[in-house]
Parts: C-alpha cells; sequence; structure tokens
C-alpha cells in the first residue's frame, strides 16, 4: 500500500474502509482473474507504477496468463491511449516475470539480425575460356562485366558506369583501360579506379572461381 493510503487510512478510517470495502464488493460477481485484470487496466488508466507491479502478480497468480495481460491491455486502448501501453509495458518487461520470459527470449525478433536477402553466386562464365592475365567483356541477363583474370582467381567490374550507370560496350576495353563513350571517363581495370575524365571507380563485383566457372554475386 502507498504512503498516501496508509495516511488517509489514520486521517480518514471511516471514509477509507468504506472505500476499500466499496471496492471489494463492486467486483463480487466477477470472477478473481477478470477482476484482478479490471485492477491492472484501472492501475495502467492512473499511471501507477506501484499499483500495476502490485497488481499484475494477482492476475498471474489468479490464472491470467501473459497474453491475457495483453490483450486486456489492447482491448482498453480507447480507455487508456497507446502511450499509457506503451508504459505499462515498459514496466511489466522491468519486472522480468516469467510468464512473459517468452516474449522476451524466443519470440521476440532479433533487432540485430539482418533481414537483407543473401546475395546468391551465379555462373557467368567459363575460366578455361580466359588465358590468364586475360580481360573479356561479359552479358549476362541484363548486366554486364569486365573479367580479368590473374591465375586461379578472377577479377570482375561491373561494366556500368559510375558517371551515369550506361554499360561501357566491349569497344571501350583497350589493355587494361576502360573508356566509357558517353563522357571520356577512363578507368585502370587492374585497381578499377578512375584515371581521366570523373573521380568515381568502376564498381569491384564479389566473385570467385570454382568447378571451373567465374562467379559473382
Ligand atoms: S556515362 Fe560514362 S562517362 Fe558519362
Amino acid at each position: 500500500m502507498s504512503k498516501a493510503l496508509d495516511f488517509l487510512l489514520q486521517a480518514r478510517p471511516e471514509a477509507m474502509q468504506a472505500y476499500f470495502s466499496f471496492l471489494k464488493k463492486s467486483g463480487s460477481h466477477l470472477d478473481a482473474k477478470t477482476a484482478a485484470l479490471i485492477s491492472v487496466i484501472t492501475k495502467v488508466h492512473a499511471k501507477t507504477a506501484n499499483g500495476l507491479r502490485q497488481y499484475l502478480p494477482r492476475a498471474l497468480k489468479a490464472g491470467a496468463s501473459a497474453d491475457e495481460v495483453i490483450d486486456a491491455l489492447l482491448m482498453a486502448m480507447p480507455a487508456l491511449g497507446f502511450s499509457k501501453i506503451v508504459w505499462a509495458i515498459d514496466i511489466i518487461l522491468d519486472m522480468n516475470l516469467s510468464e512473459f520470459g517468452h516474449y522476451l527470449k524466443e519470440n521476440l525478433p532479433d533487432r540485430n539480425a539482418s533481414t537483407a536477402p543473401v546475395p546468391q553466386w551465379r555462373s557467368i562464365f567459363d575460366v578455361a575460356a580466359l588465358a590468364d592475365g586475360e580481360t573479356r567483356f561479359v552479358k549476362n541477363g541484363c548486366e554486364a562485366y569486365y573479367v580479368l583474370r590473374d591465375g586461379e582467381r578472377a577479377q570482375v567490374y561491373s561494366a556500368r558506369c559510375p558517371h551515369r550507370d550506361n554499360i561501357i560496350p566491349e569497344s571501350g576495353c583497350a589493355h587494361d583501360t576502360l573508356t566509357c563513350p558517353f563522357h571520356e571517363w577512363k578507368f585502370d581495370l587492374k585497381t578499377g579506379r578512375c584515371i581521366a575524365g570523373g573521380t568515381k571507380p568502376v564498381t569491384a563485383v564479389a566473385a570467385k572461381v570454382e568447378a571451373g566457372k567465374i562467379w559473382v554475386q
């Protein structure tokens, strides 16, 4: 019980006892669980943290499950408003009650887990078709690449120009230099760096050599 109620009981014992008696009798036709859930709602409505901490365990003891507590809070949303429900849930989580444990552990999504799809590898070329040190323009669906073979490894760049995203055609490649015909940006294919016209490098693509193929992501 709060200090204030203790004080009022001392200062106005008859009035307060009548008040408690009223509370007790007013729920006499409700089962214990329903009455306790309503008490939880009233504590949330009054934003009394101590009251919520006191009455929530009573509701659980009376047989209410964590889901029923959450449902009761959500059903009372028209009276409570969303911010009070969030306030109550914060307190409930801080209470570390075992009944809510499955929400805290298995059932809550891992917010640190990435939801981004894992890029898939796809083969774009037979490695044997490329001599060591050779560079080749390779089309694959809507994409195109410049592939350089370096022994058992392959270096792959997107053929899309970093200036305006145009595909730099095969005719733009001479030795290890790539020249975009649109605005004459030039790139060193050994490093990907832009060596004339602009500042941005060509985009390096994740690549691997496996089972005789060159694969990209
Ligand atoms: S689009 Fe390639 S240089 Fe402009």
